[in-house]
């Protein structure tokens, strides 16, 4: 009888150690994010990979962005990302749009210390603290009114989360976009059902194995998702490491 407990309590904290396991697993959204070491406190977060393509995406952004404070009206357009991460985006591009409101969103809580860590370090100011969006959402949930939105702004997050947070996207872009307002998409992304160069092959092969619900995503179905949601591709900027920026226009 003794022994049967003992194997079942082993057997127990094996089963807790593989759920754990997965959890983080779950938790582990592709990102490899690590503390700022430049003299920072803890809570400002780093991802390589941001810091490496911050730059080349405002370079397109500045194409497709208002910031001549001039011609803005009387309410600062508002600029939504999804899916934050660190933070590190939106405190990059907000200096150089100081009459844009930017809005940082997250559906991982454990992120909003370093992403609000980089809002409140904005010398121009224009950073709202991030909220919570799961973008499988309608945005109504969060307080969003439908065409209310002057920007929307995701980085690396379809190919790294189920289809849906896609479809989500795009429903959302859709609806609470101003007409004629733009989303912009930055990541890897295949054409004609083909990805290259043999990078990008092998990175969809290890997102499928750790999750075969991720995946690079085909522009063409893109295309067709934005068209059932009034939006239009009227741009493809090809950017460093075999990645693109697509510029989405709400009808
Ligand atoms: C690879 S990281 C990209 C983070 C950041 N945009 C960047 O480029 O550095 C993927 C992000 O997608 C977010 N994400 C995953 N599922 C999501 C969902 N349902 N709604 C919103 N964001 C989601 C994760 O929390 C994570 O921050």
């Amino acid at each position: 009888m003794v022994k049967r407990l003992r194997m079942n309590s082993r057997l127990f904290i094996f089963v807790r150690l593989l759920i754990n396991r997965s959890m983080s697993k779950t938790n582990d959204v592709g990102c490899t994010i690590s503390q700022g070491n430049e003299g920072y406190t803890d809570e400002k977060l780093i991802s390589p990979s941001a810091t490496r393509n911050k730059d080349p995406i405002l370079q397109v952004l500045k194409r497709f962005i208002i910031s001549d404070t001039d011609q803005i009206d009387d309410e600062s357009p508002l600029f939504l990302e999804i899916s934050s991460g660190t933070g590190q985006h939106v405190s990059h591009f907000a200096p150089h749009f100081p009459g844009v409101k930017f809005q940082p969103s997250e559906v991982d809580k454990t992120l909003f210390k370093s992403i609000s860590y980089y809002a409140s370090s904005c010398s121009t100011n224009n950073i709202n603290q991030p909220i919570f969006i799961d973008i499988q959402n309608k945005l109504s949930y969060y307080g969003f009114e439908e065409g209310s939105v002057d920007y929307m702004f995701n980085a690396n997050m379809m190919h790294i989360s189920p289809y849906e947070c896609t479809i989500g996207l795009f429903e959302n872009a859709g609806v609470y976009l101003k007409p004629e307002a733009l989303m912009i998409t930055y990541g890897p992304y295949s054409k004609d059902g083909v990805i290259t160069p043999q990078s990008n092959i092998s990175f969809h092969a290890s997102l499928k194995s750790r999750n075969p619900m991720w995946g690079i995503r085909d522009i063409n179905d893109l295309v067709k998702l934005a068209e059932d949601n009034n939006l239009s591709l009227i741009d493809t900027v090809e950017m460093p490491a075999n990645n693109m920026t697509l510029i989405w226009k709400k009808d």
